[in-house]
């Protein structure tokens, strides 16, 4: 039997490592690299060896790579080495907080790292799926044109043709970004020109909140996790503007790679997907509250300030219709509650070792 090489880059984080677990599951032989860049954005908070050493134990056969994507002549040779029949591309600078205060690490991961990624993809496996996880920030802060209306919790669309949320179809560009927005914009972009330029099989997922119970969620990145943990640790939450009733929708990782597994099946050319937990996991940071403390039995410690993040979004939801459309069969899985209890689970177990 032929064993199909898969190559994951960001395998030490939330969505690589999920990414290992399943198709090593699935009997293909897994490469991730991954060089625990998010400890040097984040501190040790961020470190993501713990996860590196899970996989290591649990999936015996999948191969680790120290690698920097920035590295140019490295990843052109790892892949030619490898020839990877799938590519999943989720290593990244994630934060649109930090990425102000590293503008030229966060455009040479994003932007340049990507572009090493599919330079390198072209010339060792251009027939090779190639998926790349963008992220609703390319959409900027246009959203926020959206009328709105106040409920007692949260904030929700007051015109219907956002019901169902936001499709692809809506504008990426005339609106703030932040410099992660820009840099994740420029590598989209590209994901997209490789697919339609060269005929590559590419698709570029743009994430909502991408969540589940191996995120090592931190203040500036990983807004569940890192809440779900405050909560634990009776530490105070910081809300930033918009009356803490901003809304994200959620999509657990698990539903995120079941979703790239059939594009790997049956690739599309330079595709895009908005890639979220749609209306029924959209919940506002009030709500919430309400709903870990219900898990936990804990109350919520919180401080409220002012000032909004820059080009961050007052309510956001994907629509799934596209993807639902393209891919039948493929839905969300996992609900509010069940991924707010396993990431609660997860901290836990952790926080015991
Ligand atoms: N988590 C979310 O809410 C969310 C939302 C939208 C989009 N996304 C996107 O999904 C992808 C995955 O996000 P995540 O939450 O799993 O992030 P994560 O930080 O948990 O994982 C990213 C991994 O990439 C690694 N990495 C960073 N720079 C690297 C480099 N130069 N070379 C090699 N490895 C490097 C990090 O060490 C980390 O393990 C990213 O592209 C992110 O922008 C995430």
């Amino acid at each position: 039997m032929i064993v199909k090489k898969l190559l994951v880059t960001g395998s030490s984080g939330l969505i690589g490592s999920e990414v290992v677990t399943a198709f090593s599951g699935d009997g293909w032989k897994v490469h991730g690299v991954d060089n625990n860049m998010r400890a040097d954005f984040f501190g040790p908070q961020g470190d993501t060896r713990w996860n590196l050493q899970r996989l290591k134990e649990n999936h015996p056969a999948f191969q680790h790579h120290e690698l920097d994507i920035r590295n140019r002549a490295a990843v052109l040779d790892l892949l030619k080495e490898l020839k990877p029949e799938a590519i999943i591309h989720t290593a990244a600078q994630p934060s649109h907080d930090l990425a102000a205060s590293r503008p030229f690490d966060d455009f040479d991961v994003n932007a340049v790292g990507t572009l090493n990624m599919l330079e390198a993809a072209r010339q060792a496996c251009p027939e090779s799926p190639f998926v790349h996880t963008s992220t609703n920030k390319v959409y900027g802060d246009a959203p926020n044109e959206i009328k709105l209306k106040e409920l007692a919790k949260r904030w929700d669309y007051d015109d219907p043709a956002y019901q169902a949320g936001i499709a692809e179809t809506f504008r990426i560009d005339q609106s703030k970004h932040s410099v992660f927005g820009a840099s994740k914009v420029a590598a989209d972009i590209m994901v997209q020109e490789y697919g339609r330029y060269f005929g590559m099989p590419t698709c570029c997922l743009r994430g909502g909140c991408l969540t589940g119970p191996n995120h090592c969620g931190v203040e500036l990145h990983g807004f569940l996790s890192f809440l779900i943990k405050c909560n634990l640790e009776e530490r105070t939450y910081k809300i930033f503007g918009y009356k803490g009733k901003q809304v994200r929708d959620n999509i657990h990782s698990y539903d995120v790679v079941q979703f790239m597994r059939r594009f790997i099946e049956a690739p599309r050319q330079g595709e895009v997907y908005n890639l979220g937990g749609g209306r029924e996991n959209s919940i506002s940071i009030l709500e919430s509250f309400d709903l870990i403390s219900e898990i936990s039995g804990k109350p919520m410690k919180f401080e409220y300030v002012e000032q909004n993040r820059q080009g961050d979004h007052i309510c956001y939801i994907s629509n799934l219709a596209k993807m639902k459309a393209h891919y039948p069969g493929w839905t969300i899985t996992k609900g509010l509650k069940i991924t707010f209890s396993e990431i609660y689970e997860s901290w836990l177990t952790r926080a015991a070792k």
